[in-house]
């Protein structure tokens, strides 16, 4: 594992900018927020800075990156768009919304960042200094979410810091970010599939294209075992503590994750309780989950009890993310 002495955390302003375009230029490493989670951030064409973002992710590298640009003309150099995805690109980007497109001939992403697939995730994200990251270092970004692997996303620079701190070069912090959960994957490949719930809902997408989006063949059990789709570990986004997911009551002990003005038979037993959102709004539960979770995995709670979240608009995502904290996985020290 490369370390890297200390880790700089910076206010991004246009020196700081500076300062991290450079560092990714010379191979470093920079985390730097988007509206969905902060990002760990690579140049996305120098495949030996590929290599230390994995390393210093505890990633499998079976697990394909996201490479960020800064428009659709940048993304055009690296990727074919079908109609599909040029629709998706005009009305979302920039956003929380990734898709997966066959690469261009001459793409000049590495091979390591793509794992070796003839496709290509790219997003073009929604926050100033993601811009403005982009706009000086004026190549694609690989960055998956700031977090080792397996572990809850970051929304916050501490949370960055808690888990990777030592091992990168720099954090920009802009404070948490807006969305909280991560971008809505589509691949556009001939069929236009939905690879991953995320801070674009669904009914949003199919609107857009006027026709339901295609499901993606189902997670495999565990980590570990090879995946049918890059990205879809059914356990990830773990906290240490189990999950009870959808619990009418709480025991004794056991910490509280609520949802909604009416909390569960016991609550007062609680350990600790955190609401996602109190008035029960879908888009603040998603801006609140991961920082939530962390918060009662730190509690020391054995047990999180969690609420029911609706399915609709953002609940599928947040029922996503929630549904792989709670999968079985392997020991973890
Ligand atoms: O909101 C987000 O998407 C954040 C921010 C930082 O942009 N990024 C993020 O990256 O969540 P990451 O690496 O944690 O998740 C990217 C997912 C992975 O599940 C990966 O397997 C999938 O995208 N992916 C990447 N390239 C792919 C490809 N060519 N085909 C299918 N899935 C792909
Ligand atoms: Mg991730």
């Amino acid at each position: 594992m490369p370390v890297t002495a200390a880790t700089r955390l910076m206010y991004p302003d246009p020196e700081a900018i500076r300062t991290a375009a450079a560092c990714l230029a010379a191979g470093g490493l920079v985390a730097f927020p988007t509206e969905t989670v902060y990002g760990l951030g690579a140049d996305a064409t120098n495949a030996a800075a590929v290599a230390r973002l994995y390393a210093a992710k505890g990633r499998p590298s079976f697990n394909p990156l996201i490479a960020h640009v800064e428009d659709l003309a940048a993304a055009r150099r690296l990727a074919q768009f079908d109609a599909a995805a040029e629709r998706l690109a005009q009305v979302f980007w920039p956003g929380p919304l990734t898709l997966v497109l066959q690469k261009a001939p001459g793409c000049a992403v590495a091979e390591l960042a793509t794992a070796g697939l003839d496709t290509i995730a790219l997003r073009a994200p929604d926050h100033p200094v993601a811009h403005a990251l982009l706009a000086a270092f004026g190549k694609p970004v690989v960055a998956p979410s700031a977090n080792r692997s397996g572990h809850v996303s970051p929304t916050t620079a501490a949370h960055v810091l808690a888990d990777l701190g030592g091992l990168i070069d720099l954090v920009l912090d802009a404070g948490p970010t807006r969305v909280g959960i991560e971008s809505t994957i589509v691949a556009c490949l001939g069929e236009t599939t939905l690879l991953r719930p995320g801070g674009v809902p669904r009914e949003d997408i199919e609107r857009v294209l006027k026709r339901p989006l295609d499901e993606a063949a189902p997670p495999p059990a565990s980590e570990g075992e090879e995946p049918l789709a890059p990205g879809m570990l059914a356990s990830h986004y773990a906290p240490r503590a189990t999950l009870r997911r959808d619990a009418t009551d709480v025991a004794a002990g056991e910490a509280l994750l609520a949802f909604g003005p009416r909390l569960p038979r016991g609550a007062d037993r609680a350990s600790a309780v955190l609401n996602l959102s109190p008035r029960g709004d879908l888009i603040e539960a998603a801006a609140n989950l991961f920082s939530h979770l962390r918060a009662l995995d730190a509690s020391g709670a054995a047990t999180i009890a969690v609420m029911p979240v609706p399915q609709y608009g953002l609940g599928a995502a947040i029922n996503d993310r929630l549904a792989r904290a709670a999968a079985p996985r392997r020991a973890r020290p």
